[in-house]
């Protein structure tokens, strides 16, 4: 999808806390068994027992959608906050490959392991994972601009794909936290405009939105993130404009880096009690104070 330039608009760096990841294993111990401990927080202390010494959590994040512009950067910022990463594209090589562009170092890149996924296709795509060790699923797939003659790729990609992946999770672990990401007027495909333009490419948002009440719907603990307008803003948009959280079908218009959306959904997944069970519109704006991203999502009502 490549129209949303139509829209016009700011994020900033996600302030996460580190340790937040075994926070919510750390609750669970007290009703669970000790091996939870041992494989969230020590893994954990040993990163900082060497010197430049980087150990993975143990908790492995799954994006589907890891070749895609914003999907590869989320992979990145997943991996800056030390997740193991499994990044999903239809072609394995091509995702390594964009990937790997956003990756520092060879201990980062050893964090990130691929695997096919093509939502047209049937697959048991979470057959080697254990659910225990799967923080998160992220699905950042969406009609590509590659296929926008096509209009029936809205209903297959952002609908009936994403409704494969909601059901694979919740067959696989119903608990599993999943992070749909959407776009600003999914919330009125209809009468929220300019966004509501953006229908006119196969209905897309009347999709997008039938995705969304399908995840809600699913019981599984779930965020969504609807991003404003990502063709106009660069990497570097974070500079002078400031990411906003706002509350579902308060936004229609406006713009925000990829990377800051990245950055969002990296927050929503680190901070799962302030995040699970909400909408939120996403921009970023011109010369605006930068808010720390927790004390935006504390804002946000379920
Ligand atoms: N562009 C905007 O202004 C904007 C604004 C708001 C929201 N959004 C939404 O944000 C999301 C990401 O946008 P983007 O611009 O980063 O998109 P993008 O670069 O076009 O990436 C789309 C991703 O979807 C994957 N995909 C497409 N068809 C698939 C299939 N059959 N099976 C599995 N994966 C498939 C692509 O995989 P391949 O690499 O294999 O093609 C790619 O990883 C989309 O949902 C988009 O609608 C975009």
């Amino acid at each position: 999808m490549t129209s949303n330039s139509a829209f016009i608009g700011y994020f900033s760096t996600t302030g996460r806390v580190l340790h937040e990841p075994c926070r919510s294993k750390i609750r669970i111990l007290y009703s669970s068994s000790f091996v939870s401990l041992q494989r969230c927080v020590l893994p954990k202390l040993l990163l900082f027992t060497g010197k430049q010494r980087i150990s993975a959590s143990g908790e492995t994040v799954v994006v589907f959608g890891g070749s895609g512009r914003l999907g590869r950067r989320v992979v990145g910022e997943l991996i800056k906050q030390n997740y193991r990463v499994a990044a999903g594209g239809r072609n394995v090589e091509r995702t390594k490959q964009v990937v790997q562009e956003r990756i520092d170092n060879v201990q980062q890149s050893n964090l990130v392991e691929f695997f096919e996924c093509n939502v047209a296709e049937r697959a048991n795509w979470f057959q080697k994972w254990s659910p225990d060790n799967v923080k998160a699923v992220v699905a950042v797939i969406g009609a590509s601009g590659s296929s926008i003659l096509d209009f029936t790729q809205p209903y297959k990609i952002d609908y009936l794909g994403n409704k494969k992946l909601i059901d694979a999770t919740r067959a696989w672990n119903p608990n599993c936290p999943f992070i749909l990401i959407t776009s600003l007027g999914t919330g009125k495909p209809f009468t929220g405009f300019p966004a509501a333009l953006l229908n006119l490419y196969g209905g897309i948002l009347y999709w997008k939105r039938k995705s969304e009440r399908y995840l809600i719907q699913s019981g599984l603990p779930f965020t969504i993130i609807r991003p404003g307008g990502l063709e106009r803003a660069k990497d570097d948009f974070g500079v002078d404009h400031k990411v906003r959280l706002y509350p579902a079908n308060s936004q229609f218009s406006g713009s925000v880096s990829r990377l800051q959306v990245a950055q969002v959904i990296a927050d929503a997944i680190s901070n799962p009690y302030l995040s699970r069970g909400k909408i939120v519109e996403v921009i970023a704006l011109y010369g605006a104070k930068e808010i720390p991203l927790q004390d935006q999502w504390k804002r946000i009502t379920v």
